[in-house]
Formats: structure tokens, sequence, C-alpha cells
């Protein structure tokens, strides 16, 4: 379940106070959990192109679902990793605030990851994603992402086009 930890006075939202104010943003959250998947399933930070399809059938309903209502075309699985080259040159670049002009949807499959976002009322918090947790930043909001201590992250990533997702920054 996501934490909401509000950047001016380092507050945290836990439990239902997450939904509630997220929905007040207008951010999509939903909590899908990953109990379904094996453990190779999760930890695997190498997956194949099978295994990554094995991830994308187990939430075979509820990619169609979150798809057909935001109209997102394709899925697929990013993986980020202390196996992935330039880990740290990537993390700075994730780091620079922008937006895009489609949503911006992740799945948290394992691992964990940040999204900081500029809210409504100018207010910036970060959303602490954790496997089984979905957010989908809807175009505009200005925003950037960030690993958490363990520096890893797998996620299914929906997309509208790749060039809504392209980062105006
Ligand atoms: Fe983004």
């Amino acid at each position: 379940m996501a934490k909401v930890r509000f950047h001016d006075n380092n507050e945290y939202l836990t439990g239902e106070s997450v939904i509630s104010f997220l929905d007040t943003q207008g951010i999509i959250y939903e909590h899908w959990g990953v109990d379904r998947l094996d453990e190779q399933l999760k930890s695997n930070y190498s997956p194949t192109d099978e295994e990554k399809q094995q991830i994308l059938d187990a939430f075979k309903l509820e990619i169609d679902a979150i798809s057909e209502r935001r109209g997102y075309l394709t899925a697929d699985i990013i993986v980020l990793s202390d196996k992935t080259p330039n880990l740290d040159e990537l993390l700075v670049k994730f780091k620079n605030e922008h937006h895009h002009t489609d949503d911006e949807c992740r799945f948290c499959v394992d691992g964990h990851g940040i999204f900081a976002i500029k809210g409504k009322d100018d207010r910036y918090f970060d959303v602490e994603m954790e496997p089984g947790d979905l957010i989908s930043v809807p175009p505009n909001y200005r925003h950037y992402f960030t690993l958490m201590d363990d520096r890893k992250i797998k996620a299914i990533r929906l997309f509208v086009t790749p060039a809504g997702w392209e980062a105006i920054y």
C-alpha cells in the first residue's frame, strides 16, 4: 500500500487516507497486489521476454479494465536495478521535473519507486510505491521519479502512445 509524504513538513499519509488524498488530487491509484506472481517472476531482475509476458498475462484483467477507461494501447515491463548500466546517470535524469501530454501509468511488481508530484495547490508530495501499487499521473502534472533505498523496481508501464509519454522539461 502506497504512502504519501509531503515535502514541506515531511508528514506522511498511510492507509485509506492515501486513497482519499490522491483522489482529491486527480491522481489515479489502485492496489492490484502481487500474490498471484511466483517468486521467480517477482525477484528476477533480468527477466526473459517470456517472463515479462507472464507478468503481463497475470494482470490481464486489470490492465484491460484501466486501459479501456484511460485509452492505453500498449503495455511493457521496465526493470531498474544495480544490474542496469548507468543506473546513477538514469536516476539523475529521472529526478528532473517534467510533465507529459498523456498519463504516466506504472504498476509496481517488485522493489519500490517514488513519484514526486506537484499537487493542485502547488504543494509537492511523494507517492512511495510498493509492490502491488498502481499509480497513473494524468497529463500536465509536474513530477519526477526516483528509487528508494533498495534502488530497484520492476514495473508494468501502460501507454497511450510513446510520443505522448515523452518528457517535457
Ligand atoms: Fe514522467
